[in-house]
């Protein structure tokens, strides 16, 4: 099995969790715990791919400054490939700090280099060796984007195949979004992202009218779990009754380990679908996008203990 490259965002994770309420202007409120963590969807997708088991390298922009370090250093940790990615001295990096009350995140995020990392001297040669590349978080990264559409006619003109994890576009016009379609492979929508695309009023819906426009999409619908169309059928997974913890990075685990089991495992869709859930839902019970680091044969155990 080649590599899989990861394109996309590199931001820190600030995560404060156990508020004794959301935040209320011009008060202080405490939090019960406080977590520095590797944040921005490529990242946490990476680290998940990496820890399952999965080769890998990014392609991203990080501030030459101690969250840039951090960042690197943390990729480095999970056995990521980190010798495409870019430095720069002219912004800082990307920051997220996350409020978690109750089950529920309120983010907040300072981009820095998520809408700097530039599309234009990407190119053929970034793809040599790789076997997949997948793309995350388009709508922030407002230099990589225009570049998306080239990008993934090329990596397929030199054999890769292609995912994309949209997140949320807060325009909610989804710019390009007709153009990718067509070049995926996979395309990791959540039930929002994929009911604002298509303008349906169910998430069923949305993944029936999505699959008539891309080879394969799997629709995220938090607690309710997952789904895809297989033969013209949809096939909805849900997911285990866990405790969770929090859900940050979810569908970027879920993403992983839905590539991972299709790729080095050669799983068939349905298994692979209930592989990502899984490998998603065991995220939930960490704090923190990657720090589940879930191994293959742990999300093997979770499914057996809990599905
Ligand atoms: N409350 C929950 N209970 C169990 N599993 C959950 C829960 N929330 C999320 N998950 C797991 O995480 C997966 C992805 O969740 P979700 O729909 O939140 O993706 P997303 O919105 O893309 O997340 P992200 O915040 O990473 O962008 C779900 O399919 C499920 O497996
Ligand atoms: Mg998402």
């Amino acid at each position: 099995m080649k590599p899989t490259l990861f394109i996309g965002d590199i931001n820190v994770d600030i995560m404060m969790g156990g508020l004794e309420s959301f935040p209320i202007p011009d008060r202080e409120i405490t939090c019960a715990s406080f977590d520095v963590a590797l944040g921005s969807s490529a990242v946490i997708a990476a680290c998940t791919f990496a820890a399952l088991g999965g080769e890998c390298a990014f392609l991203g922009l990080a501030g030459r400054d101690a969250y840039g370090e951090f960042m690197l250093d943390g990729m480095k940790d999970f056995g990521i490939d980190i010798s495409p990615v870019v430095r720069t001295d002219k912004v800082k990096t990307g920051v997220t700090v996350n409020l978690i009350h109750g089950g529920q995140r309120t983010q907040v995020t300072y981009g820095g280099t998520i809408p700097e990392l530039d599309g234009t001297p990407i190119n053929r040669s970034a793809f040599a060796g790789f076997g997949h590349v997948h793309f995350a978080g388009p709508y922030q990264q407002t230099k990589l984007r225009p570049h998306i559409t080239r990008l993934l006619k090329t990596a397929r003109e030199c054999g890769l195949t292609t995912s994309l994890d949209p997140q949320w576009d807060a325009t909610e016009q989804w710019q390009f979004v007709d153009e990718w379609l067509p070049l995926l492979d996979y395309f990791f929508p959540n039930a929002d992202e994929a009911r604002s695309i298509t303008g349906t009023a169910t998430a069923e819906e949305a993944c029936m009218k999505l699959s008539a426009r891309t080879r394969r999409v799997v629709v995220k619908a938090g607690k309710d779990g997952a789904m895809l169309v297989d033969g013209g059928a949809l096939v909805p997974v849900r997911p285990p009754q866990i405790r969770i913890v929090d859900t940050t990075g979810a569908g970027d685990a879920l993403d992983s380990g839905f590539l991972y089991a299709i790729q080095a495992r050669q799983m068939p869709l349905r298994d692979a679908l209930r592989f990502g859930v899984a490998t998603a839902s065991r995220s939930c019970t960490f704090v923190g996008g990657a720090a589940a680091r879930s191994s293959y044969d742990d999300v093997v155990q979770f499914m057996k203990d809990k599905m």
